[in-house]
C-alpha cells in the first residue's frame, strides 16, 4: 500500500434554490488539492494558504482527526493542503478539503468506505467553518454531480446531470466575514408559512424530475427560492440586479450559491454564456463591486490526481 496519495476534490454550488441543505451540484470551476502522508506519529498540517493550521479549526484536520480515532489508525499522517477553490465565496472551499481529507484517508489506508459513509466523515469537517454539520457541498464534491442529502437518517443519492447543463459564476470581490456560513445561517427564519414551503418543495421536486430527465431547461425554470434567498440577498450587494440582467441575457434561472456572495447562472450550452457573464459583471458595477465571472460544466466526484 502506498504511504501518500494526492486528492483533487472539486467546488460545488449548494442549494441550487430551494433545496437548502439538501441539493448540491459539482462544478468543474476550481479544486483543492489535498495530500495525505504517512509518519510515524501524530497529525500535522501543511500549507502556504490562509487556512487554520491548528486541527481542530481546520475542515480537513477534523476530518483526518476524527477518521483516525474511528479506524484506530496507529500511523501519523500530514495533511498537505493547496487551495484552488476561493474561499468565503459559497463555492464549497471548506467541503472541498473536507471530502478530499475523507478521501485520501479511504484510499491511504484501503479502509473500502462506501459513498454515504464518506459523505458522512467529510461532513464532520464542515463543523469547523459553518458551525454546524451540513452534508450539501461535501456530497455533491465526494460524489460529483447532482445530489440530494436526506439527513435523518443520512443517505446520499447521485443523479448523472445533463451534458449540456452550463454554469455562469459571478464571484464579487467582497470583503467577507469570518465564518460567513454560520453568519448567513443567521439570517434565515426559523418559521415559515406553509404555502411557502410548498411553492419551495413544488420547485425542488421539479429540479429533480430535470435532473433525472436531463432537461436543463426545465431544472434552470425551477431555480426559485421564496424562502432562503430572500433573507440573505441583502447580504450580497447588487444581488438584484445581477440576477435581474443574468435573466435578461437569457439565463434559466439565478440564484446564490451555497451561501453566497456568488452568484449561479443556470444556462444550457446553447445560451449565450459569455453575454449572461458581461450582464452580471454589469449587476455588480451597478453596486460599485467587481467580480469574477466563470463558465463552467458540472464536475465529477473528489479523485486521484
Ligand atoms: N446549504 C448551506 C447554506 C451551504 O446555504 O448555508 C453553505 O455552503
Amino acid at each position: 500500500m502506498n504511504s501518500k496519495i494526492t486528492i483533487r476534490a472539486p467546488s460545488t454550488t449548494a442549494n441550487l434554490g430551494p433545496g437548502f441543505d439538501v441539493f448540491g451540484l459539482a462544478l468543474d470551476a476550481f479544486y483543492d488539492e489535498i495530500t495525505l502522508t504517512k509518519i510515524k506519529k501524530g497529525i500535522s498540517i501543511i500549507t502556504t494558504d490562509n487556512v487554520p493550521t491548528k486541527l481542530e479549526d481546520n475542515t480537513a484536520g477534523l476530518v483526518v482527526k476524527n477518521m483516525k480515532k474511528k479506524f484506530k489508525i496507529k500511523e501519523g499522517i500530514e495533511i498537505e493542503i493547496k487551495k484552488g477553490i476561493p474561499a468565503g465565496f459559497g463555492m464549497g472551499s471548506s467541503a472541498a478539503s473536507a471530502a478530499g481529507a475523507a478521501v485520501a484517508f479511504d484510499k491511504l489506508f484501503g479502509l473500502g468506505l462506501d459513498g454515504n459513509s464518506l459523505v458522512e466523515f467529510a461532513g464532520y469537517g464542515e463543523k469547523a467553518s459553518a458551525g454546524s454539520v451540513h452534508y450539501d457541498n461535501v456530497a455533491a464534491s465526494v460524489l460529483g454531480g447532482f445530489v440530494i442529502v436526506r439527513t435523518d437518517p443520512l443517505d446520499v443519492f447521485r443523479i448523472e446531470p445533463p451534458k449540456d447543463l452550463r454554469l455562469c459564476v459571478a464571484v464579487p470581490k467582497l470583503k467577507v466575514p469570518k465564518k460567513k456560513t454560520k453568519v448567513s445561517r443567521g439570517v434565515i427564519p426559523k418559521k415559515i408559512k406553509l404555502e411557502d414551503s410548498t411553492r419551495n418543495l413544488s420547485n425542488a421536486s421539479t429540479i429533480v424530475v430535470g435532473f433525472l430527465t436531463k432537461d436543463s431547461k426545465l431544472i434552470g425554470k425551477s431555480i426559485k427560492d421564496i424562502i432562503v434567498e430572500p433573507a440573505r440577498k441583502h447580504m450580497i450587494p447588487g444581488f438584484v440586479k445581477v440576477k435581474e440582467n443574468a435573466l435578461k441575457a437569457g439565463a434559466l434561472g439565478v440564484t446564490i450559491s451555497g451561501a453566497g456572495p456568488s452568484v449561479i447562472a443556470f444556462t444550457e450550452r446553447s445560451s449565450d454564456q459569455k453575454k449572461i457573464c458581461r450582464a452580471m459583471e454589469k449587476g455588480f458595477a451597478s453596486a460599485k463591486i467587481e467580480c469574477k465571472t466563470i463558465i463552467c460544466k458540472t464536475g465529477k466526484g473528489a479523485s486521484n490526481k
